[in-house]
């Protein structure tokens, strides 16, 4: 049994399906990517996962328990987090106030514990914890936006897409702590939009998203070129 089983889901806006007879499935301490060019469904998959889109038709299971129809907060007592592509901070809450809340379901010791935590791995964050998080810059949002979702030592960790448009070195810092989080013992599952050859290195397996529709299935190592890269893109625009 996979810890994150997706099946045959089907959602999307209103009455319109952005999603079709979507399978995904993330095995315990797997790494796991997507991708898939823009509008494809990738935020859409992830929004559903977490509980913030309803399904159509399928089904959502985690760790054996059918959560197609459970509430975002069942998830997260489950076990899982989600660092959201946008709107991913209280813009006007400090930092320190954005990792407090975020480990509001821990006991005071364990919050100062992850909040030191944090700090340990971001000592920008450290610097900026009584700045307004609307304040930070793009690399700073994305950073905090991780240690809120992973502070709380989460089962399994949804990233949409937590390294676009980031400078490269900040790009290999946050990439190097997402893998920490992996050693650490957490599942995820990473959208990725740019810079795929930083990422697929580390990730076991990749779904590759085209219209709504899961269009392969592969190992991480058929991926490692840019040529392979630039044939599977092409091959969607078919
Ligand atoms: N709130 C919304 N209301 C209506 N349609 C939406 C909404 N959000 C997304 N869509 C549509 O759903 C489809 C999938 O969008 P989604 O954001 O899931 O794609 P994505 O793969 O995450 O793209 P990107 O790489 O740009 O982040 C698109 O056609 C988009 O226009
Ligand atoms: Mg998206």
């Amino acid at each position: 049994m996979s810890l994150l089983e997706v099946k045959g889901l089907e959602t999307g806006y209103g009455k319109l399906p952005v999603l079709h007879a979507v399978d995904l499935r993330v095995d315990e301490n797997e790494m796991v990517a997507l991708i898939g060019p823009n509008g494809a469904g990738k935020t859409s998959l992830g929004k559903a996962v977490f509980g913030l889109l309803p399904a159509m038709s399928g089904s959502i299971s985690f760790d054996g328990e059918d959560l197609t129809g459970a509430t975002t907060a069942r998830r997260m007592q489950m076990g899982m987090a989600m660092a959201p592509q946008v709107g991913n901070t209280f813009p006007e809450l400090t930092v320190e106030d954005n990792l407090i809340t975020s480990f509001s379901t821990l006991s005071p010791e364990e919050s100062q514990v992850a909040v030191d935590h944090a700090y340990a791995l971001f000592p920008r964050l450290a610097d900026r914890r009584r700045q307004a998080a609307r304040t930070l810059s793009g690399g700073e949002r994305q950073m905090l936006a991780f240690a809120c979702a992973s502070g709380t030592k989460p089962r399994f960790l949804l990233l949409d897409e937590p390294t676009t448009g980031l400078a490269p070195t900040i790009v290999h810092s946050l990439v190097e702590r997402i893998v920490q989080s992996k050693e650490g013992g957490a599942s995820i599952l990473w959208i990725i939009e740019e810079n795929p050859l930083e990422v697929l290195p580390y990730v076991d397996r990749v779904y590759v998203l085209s219209n709504g529709t899961v269009r392969a299935e592969t190992v991480a190592e058929d991926l490692l070129s840019e040529e392979a890269l630039r044939t599977l893109f092409f091959g969607l625009e078919q």
